[in-house]
């Protein structure tokens, strides 16, 4: 095989979101220093989002503009950071965004319970969004939540977040990543949510991003892996959750990822033991601020 897979490092954002202890800029500058030397190239580094509704990320600002800073002259590599509405747009692109990521959900409860606002209404919320980053030449990724399974409302069809995706894809987005949030999917449902969507969307520009809550990620990769799918989302360490889904565990770790492409023969780019020391070094910065060791 030998194919290229794509890794997108999310560890920065949906991990560090989701830790109750508040983890300090240095640190994830640090973090994504770590993640970039072991060969990761897309990095999702923050999101834009309500300081009053996600407090861990209020630093975005700070953590951006000091990644940017120190990788401009690496054109290879990306920092993507969350954007829900034109507000978080405005601040992105003050702090030098290349690459934002939208979100939108495939039901209507966590779509209301995530960004306060319905399905049809945050795909309108991204129109004017979309203009802001052709005027500034930046690219937009797309997610899907609840692609198989709402916390709020139990199974969602298929065709529920086939409509959604395709809606992302539509409004421009390059890439979209389907999100198993509460982790309750298995090969059999994220592979109907896959087929789904492509009907409307080439596989090439479909991702996984599968929470492990259940254990199926792996199982899930595979499966995805056998449709087509080259692009997937991973947190170092296994970190993450959403804090508007109860329950939720961390995404799959970048680490079984990277096991799972070697064991397959897909090339990824990353080193292997110094993704397991960048895993183990945050467990330990955290535990610390969990301790009040480090502020
Ligand atoms: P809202 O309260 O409806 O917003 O929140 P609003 O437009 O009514 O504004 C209320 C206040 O928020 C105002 O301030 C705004 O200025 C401010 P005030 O006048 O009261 O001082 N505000 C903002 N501040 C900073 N940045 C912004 C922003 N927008 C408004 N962008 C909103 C709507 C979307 C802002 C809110 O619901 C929110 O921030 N939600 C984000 C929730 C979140 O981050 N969830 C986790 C990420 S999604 C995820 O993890 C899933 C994913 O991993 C895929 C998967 O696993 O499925 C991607
Ligand atoms: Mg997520």
């Amino acid at each position: 095989m030998n194919s290229p897979v794509r890794i997108v490092e999310v560890g920065p954002r949906d991990g560090l979101q989701n830790e109750k202890a508040i983890v300090p800029a240095t640190v994830k500058i640090e973090l994504i220093r770590r993640l970039i030397q072991s060969g990761l190239k897309s990095v999702e580094v923050t999101s834009f989002v309500s300081p009053k509704w996600v407090p861990q990320m209020a630093d975005n600002t700070e953590v951006l503009t000091a990644v940017l800073k120190e990788y401009s002259a690496n054109p290879q590599l990306s920092f993507p950071v969350l954007t829900p509405n034109v507000k978080g747009m405005e601040s992105a692109i003050e702090a030098g965004a290349k690459e934002v990521a939208i979100f939108a959900a495939a039901s209507e409860s966590f779509s209301q319970k995530n960004i306060n606002c319905s399905i049809a209404e945050s795909l309108q919320r991204f129109e004017p969004l979309m203009q802001m980053a052709i005027d500034h030449n930046i690219k937009v990724r797309g997610y899907v939540s609840c692609i198989v399974q709402c916390p709020y409302e139990g199974e969602v069809s298929p065709q529920a977040t086939a409509n959604v995706t395709k809606a992302l894809h539509d409004l421009g987005c390059y890439e979209v990543s389907l999100g198993d949030t509460v982790g309750a999917g298995n090969p059999s449902s994220i592979s109907r949510a896959i087929e789904a969507c492509a009907a409307y969307v080439p596989v090439a520009q479909l991702a996984g991003h599968y929470h492990d809550t259940g254990l199926q990620a792996i199982a899930n990769i595979r499966a995805s892996l056998d449709l087509g799918v080259r692009v997937f989302d991973s947190s170092v360490a296994g970190l993450g959750g959403c804090p508007y889904a109860p329950g939720a565990a961390g995404n799959v770790a970048t680490e079984k990822v990277l096991a799972l492409m070697n064991e397959l023969g897909f090339e990824t780019g990353v080193d292997a033991l110094a993704l397991k020391a960048c895993a183990e070094w945050i467990r330990g910065q955290i535990q610390l601020v969990k301790q009040g060791n480090l502020r």
